[in-house]
């Protein structure tokens, strides 16, 4: 097994690039299966859940090409409508299959992706908009069963703006009869992004990222070029390592309104934020201050995803910070592991009160899911002295090739193997 060992307490300075974003990656891949053609797909992540993406593309039966940060799916030979339990089970996102190939194949035959280390994570709002739609769906045991001879558009009111049952929803639907009205949607720019993509292939997806989404139903999609937008939750982690291991950093390739609902937290702790078109600098006090209280929420509220590497910001501040996890009920695994650095942080229930230390002392953790890992290599970069974090499999999910973009900002990390899997505890799957 790999693992990072990070020699801390370096400063570091200059520029870093944000690559495209994974929770836009993964449907866009997915929906993919709708067009007959070859999809162009840009700025295409190289993560490990984007190749199970691909993986289960060809499985099948479309042909998969990679060149550079480019991807091309042609679908136009879908000969299979069924996904192993063991591949559903390595991602929480396949599930975002069920609505593509009821689109494509008239019906599925898949799996439950599974519960995982941040929440139990139900699929029952997903089913539910898909029986909504007019498709017979069926589970027996962890296998589920769907067909539908034609999606017939509905008003569909979601109790709870899930990102993934959005995302079937729009799936399902861009290619059926009638009108599908979705009330209280997910508004995440992930959504947009699919929706844009969608579109071009000749969609008729009106109002994402907006409090209702109408989407008019089309007898079929053409192909399209798509150019996936910037990682937020990447960039925010960069922002998070800039306020405590740098001066001044900049982060390149970012989409300046995607990123607003983490600003006022920076600005909050003392950071200046220099915002040019597609990037923006960081440049931190010599103390950060304490924010009195962050809630997670949907977009365009504080994301889930960032909390912990903010966490880390946090419990380098002056001053006791609160932060309030409200959409994973078991979202604070990593923190745990977190205080072997140094950290003090209590949690009560959802809510984790940060009390703010002078500094980090290097440790040996393992990461438990994926953001909480870069929290890990967030806290082992601010610690003087050498760590090491295991279990990085969960880290490589959202991160491409970690260790050269922080290498290229003079962070001292490099990805070991062997050593590392003596030390190894088994940490179960996680399924962001
Ligand atoms: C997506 C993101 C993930 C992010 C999350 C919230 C991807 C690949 N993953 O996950 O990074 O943290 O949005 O921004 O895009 N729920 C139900 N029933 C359902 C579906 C969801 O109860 O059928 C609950 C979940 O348990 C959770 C909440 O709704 O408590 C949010 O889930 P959802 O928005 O669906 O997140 P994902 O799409 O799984």
């Amino acid at each position: 097994m790999e693992y990072f060992k990070i020699n801390g307490g370096k400063k570091l300075f200059g520029q870093i690039s944000v690559h495209g974003a994974k929770n836009s990656a993964l449907p866009i891949l997915a929906s993919t299966l709708l067009i007959k053609g070859e999809s162009v797909i840009h700025n295409c992540p190289d993560l490990s859940d984007v190749r199970v993406t691909l993986d289960i593309l060809k499985s099948l039966g479309c042909k998969v090409k990679r060149e550079n940060d480019t991807v091309l799916v042609d679908a136009s030979n879908v000969t299979n409508n069924e996904i192993s339990e063991k591949t559903m089970r390595t991602m929480r996102s396949s599930i975002i299959f069920l609505s593509a190939l009821l689109s494509r194949q008239g019906s599925a035959s898949i799996f439950y992706p599974g519960g995982c280390e941040i929440g139990v994570r139900p699929i029952d709002l997903h089913l539910k908009a898909l029986k909504d739609l007019g498709a017979n769906v069926s589970v027996n045991g962890s296998s589920i069963n769907a067909d539908a001879a034609l999606i017939i558009g509905t008003k569909i009111i979601l109790p709870f703006p899930s990102v993934g049952t959005t995302e079937n929803i729009i799936i399902a639907s861009a290619i059926s009869k009638g009108k599908t009205v979705i009330v209280n949607p997910a508004r995440e720019p992930e959504i947009s992004d699919l929706a844009d993509f969608l579109n071009h292939c000749g969609a008729k997806i009106y109002g994402a990222g907006e409090s209702t989404i109408v989407i008019d139903g089309v007898n079929s999609l053409y192909p399209y070029e798509h150019t996936i937008i910037p990682d937020r939750i990447l960039a925010s982690t960069y922002m998070s390592l800039g306020a405590v291991c740098s001066k001044e950093l900049t982060v390149n390739n970012i989409r300046q309104s995607h990123l607003s609902p983490v600003f006022p937290v920076f600005n909050e702790m003392g950071c200046k934020i220099y915002l040019s078109d597609n990037s923006l600098t960081l440049v931190s006090p010599k103390r950060l201050k304490r924010v009195k209280s962050i809630k997670t929420m949907p977009y365009p509220g504080f994301p889930t995803d960032s909390q912990s590497p903010v966490a880390v910001a946090l419990s380098l501040a002056n001053g006791t910070s609160i932060l309030q996890e409200t959409i994973f009920e078991n979202r604070f695994r990593y923190v745990s592991e977190l205080n072997r650095f140094g950290t003090d942080i209590e949690i009560k229930d959802n809510i984790a009160v940060i009390n703010g230390v002078d500094k980090l002392h290097c440790a040996n953790v393992h990461a438990t899911d994926l953001r909480g890992g870069a929290a890990l290599v967030v806290a082992a970069l601010c610690a003087s002295g050498e760590s090491n974090i295991y279990s990085i499999e969960h880290i490589d999910r959202g991160y491409e090739n970690l260790e050269n973009a922080l290498s290229s900002i003079g962070a001292d990390i490099k990805r070991s193997k062997n050593e590392g899997a003596t030390k190894e505890k088994t940490v179960k799957k996680e399924y962001e």
